[in-house]
């Protein structure tokens, strides 16, 4: 028996709760993982409150990502002993997910973990970690530059936001961070960040252009303020869209678009294909100084998760929070 969190709802209430499971009762898949580390994303968080629909069948594992060693492989791709790690795939959705001891999994869905991390930095990371990649490399792809002008980063104080933030500091880049607690200035500078804004005035209706201010901008956030980021990004400026922190809806005319010429980038990190996931990871593993990751990330147990997933979805997370599974 291995100790997991499992959500459950049939019959009602639903309800998430530590508990022991066999071996045998795991999602199909080729590959068994020995999970050392998962993390508390914003999606698990939903899932373990079921403030939002996201598991698809019950009962469910959690866990939309972990990283451990591979237990047993009847897959020629993995063997005993490997190191790897997993994002998405609609793990801890639709297929047993890492908030537990073992994961079952397909080979296909698994990269090696990086050579250059271990399990518990790599989920220190985490997907928040591995979406702000994909982001940055979005705006990189986009002809973003460090030359071109400052980025803002909303939802700095996040998951994503924290990633970003240092990732673009170490790339060059000036960046301005975004948040509701100014009390995590300092955090933010710590990271990187040459500015602090408050993210109050951009979440309202604002005006169809605004003053141009950002070459690039990533998002978490959505709504109003993805509606006011558009409206200031100067002319053929950039903004990776990957959040809904603030709402689902984009509130948002054309004009920055015809008038401006920029470029919305939406960032999905679930299905993203494979060489985009081993890039984003091999970056991660270089661009990302080990001493913020570190600064970024708190550690919590199994039961720990159950307790943090309400004050993730209240914005009151600090960083990324890491899941040592094992205690
Ligand atoms: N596209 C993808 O594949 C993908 C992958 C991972 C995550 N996401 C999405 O990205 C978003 C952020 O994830 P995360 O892990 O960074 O979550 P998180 O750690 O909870 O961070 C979200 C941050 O957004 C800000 N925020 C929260 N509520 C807000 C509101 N009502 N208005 C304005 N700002 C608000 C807060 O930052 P401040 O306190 O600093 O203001 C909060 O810390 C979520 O919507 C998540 O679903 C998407």
């Amino acid at each position: 028996m291995i100790n997991a969190i499992l959500i459950e709802r049939d019959p009602p209430p639903y309800r998430a709760s530590l508990t022991k499971i066999d071996e045998s009762q795991l999602s199909a898949g080729d590959v068994t993982v020995r999970v050392e580390y998962s993390t508390l994303n914003y999606k698990d968080a939903l899932a373990i409150t079921g403030k939002a629909p996201v598991v698809r069948q019950f009962p469910m594992v959690p866990g939309i990502d972990f990283a451990g060693t591979v237990e047993h492989s009847s897959n020629p791709s993995y063997k005993s002993g490997d190191k790897v790690l997993l994002n998405g795939w609609g793990v801890g959705e639709s297929h047993w997910g890492g908030l537990s001891q073992l994961a079952r999994i397909k080979a296909d869905w698994l990269i090696p973990l990086p050579a250059a991390l271990t399990a518990r930095q790599a989920m220190a990371v985490g997907t928040a970690g591995y979406t702000a990649m994909l982001s940055v490399m979005a705006l990189e792809r986009h002809g973003i530059r460090p030359g071109d002008g400052e980025i803002l980063v909303t939802g700095a104080a996040g998951g994503v936001g924290s990633v970003a933030v240092a990732l673009l500091s170490k790339l060059g880049f000036r960046v301005a961070a975004m948040t509701g607690r100014p009390a995590e200035s300092e955090f933010l500078k710590q990271l990187g960040a040459a500015e602090i804004l408050d993210r109050a005035p951009f979440a309202g209706a604002g005006k169809p252009l605004a003053k141009e201010r950002w070459a690039g901008a990533i998002d978490v956030v959505g709504s109003h303020t993805l509606a006011n980021v558009c409206a200031s990004l100067r002319y053929g400026g950039v903004v990776a869209a990957c959040g809904l922190a603030g709402g689902m809806d984009f509130p948002a005319t054309v004009a920055p678009f015809i008038l401006r010429g920029i470029t919305l980038a939406g960032i999905d990190s679930v299905m993203r294909p494979r060489p985009d996931r081993v890039e984003a990871w091999r970056r991660l593993s270089k661009d990302l100084e080990v001493k913020k990751l570190e600064l970024l990330a708190d550690e919590i147990s199994l039961a720990e998760a159950l307790e943090r997933a309400g004050s993730l979805l209240e914005g009151r997370v600090r960083g990324r929070i890491i899941v040592d599974v094992n205690r």
